[in-house]
C-alpha cells in the first residue's frame, strides 16, 4: 500500500496498536503525525518510525483537550498542509461495575478520551478530510457488541456510542467523498491493561476467543492501513471485527 504524499494522523501513538499503525504508515511512504502524552514513549516510537523511513512529526497533546485537539489540527495544516487520514486511536481502559460502586467513576474518566475527543477531532479534521477526499479510522472493541465480564460496562457502552457515531459520520461525509470506518478488535497485547492498573491479564483473556489466542499489534495496524488505503475506495460505514471469534462463543 502507497501511502506517498498522504499526511495520516494516528492519536494514541506512542504504545499499542497506534505505535505499530504509525510505525507501517512510516514505512509505506507516509507523513505521519504522532499524538499521545508519554514523551518518552512518544520518542521511541518516532526513532522506529525514523527507521521505518517515515517523515514524519511528533505532537505531545492531550485528545481529550479542546485546545490540544486545535493544535493538533493546526500544527499538522502548518507543518504539512494536508489531512488525508485520521486514526481515532486513543483510548483508557476504565473498569467498574453498577454493584462495585466504580461504573460512575470508570465512565467519567474515559468519557472525554474515548467518546468526545473523536467527535471533536473529527469535526475539527473534516473540512481539510473533504479537501483531500480522505478518510477516517475509528478503533472501537468488540466490548461494543458484548460485555464480556461485569466491569467493562463504560468502556463498552463508549465503544457503542462510537460505533453509532462512526456510522453517522461516514453517512454525512460520503456525500463529500470521505470515507469513515471502525475496526472492533477483541483482545490484543498491548499497555492498555497494564495502563489501566486491572488485574486480569491478556493471557486470561485467550479463552474468551474462539481460536485461543490473542491478537499481535500488527495484526490490527494491517488493518488500519487497508482501510485507510484506495484499496478500500468502495468501503465506508464498515466496523471490521478482528476478534479471533470471540463473538462466536
Ligand atoms: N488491546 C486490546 O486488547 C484492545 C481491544 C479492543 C480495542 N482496543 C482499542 O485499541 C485502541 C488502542 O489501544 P491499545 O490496546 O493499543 O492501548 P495502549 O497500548 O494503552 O495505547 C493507548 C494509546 O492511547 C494514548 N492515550 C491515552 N489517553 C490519551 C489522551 N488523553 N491523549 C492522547 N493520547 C492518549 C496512549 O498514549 P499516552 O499514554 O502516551 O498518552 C497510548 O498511545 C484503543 O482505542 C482501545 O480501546 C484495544
Amino acid at each position: 500500500m502507497n501511502f506517498g504524499g498522504k499526511v495520516v494522523i494516528v492519536t494514541g501513538a506512542s504504545s499499542g496498536i497506534g505505535a505499530k499503525a504509525a510505525e507501517f504508515f512510516c514505512r509505506e511512504g507516509a507523513k505521519a503525525v504522532l499524538v499521545a502524552t508519554n514523551e518518552t514513549k512518544l520518542k521511541n516510537i518516532s526513532e522506529k518510525c525514523q527507521m521505518a523511513g517515515g517523515n514524519h512529526i511528533v505532537i505531545k497533546a492531550d485528545v481529550s483537550n479542546d485546545e490540544d485537539a486545535k493544535k493538533i489540527i493546526e500544527t499538522t495544516i502548518k507543518e504539512f498542509g494536508r489531512i488525508d487520514v485520521l486514526v481515532n486511536n486513543a483510548a483508557v481502559g476504565r473498569y467498574g461495575s453498577i454493584l462495585d460502586g466504580n461504573f460512575m467513576k470508570s465512565y467519567d474518566e474515559s468519557v472525554h478520551i474515548n467518546l468526545r475527543a473523536i467527535l471533536q477531532l473529527t469535526c475539527l479534521a473534516a473540512p481539510y478530510l473533504v479537501k483531500t477526499k480522505g478518510n477516517i479510522v475509528n478503533i472501537s472493541s468488540v466490548a461494543s457488541f458484548t460485555s464480556p465480564n461485569g466491569t467493562v460496562g463504560a468502556y463498552g457502552l463508549l465503544k457503542a456510542a462510537l460505533n453509532y457515531f462512526s456510522r453517522t459520520a461516514a453517512a454525512e461525509l460520503g456525500s463529500s467523498g470521505v470515507r469513515v470506518n471502525t475496526i472492533s478488535p477483541g483482545p490484543v497485547y498491548t499497555d492498555i491493561i497494564k495502563n489501566s492498573g486491572a488485574r486480569f491479564t491478556f493471557d486470561q483473556l485467550k479463552s474468551t476467543t474462539l481460536l485461543n489466542r490473542v491478537c499481535e499489534p500488527d495484526e490490527i495496524a494491517d488493518i488500519i492501513l487497508y482501510l485507510a488505503s484506495d484499496k478500500a475506495k468502495g468501503i465506508t460505514g464498515s466496523n471490521y471485527v478482528v476478534d479471533n471469534g470471540t463473538l462466536l462463543k
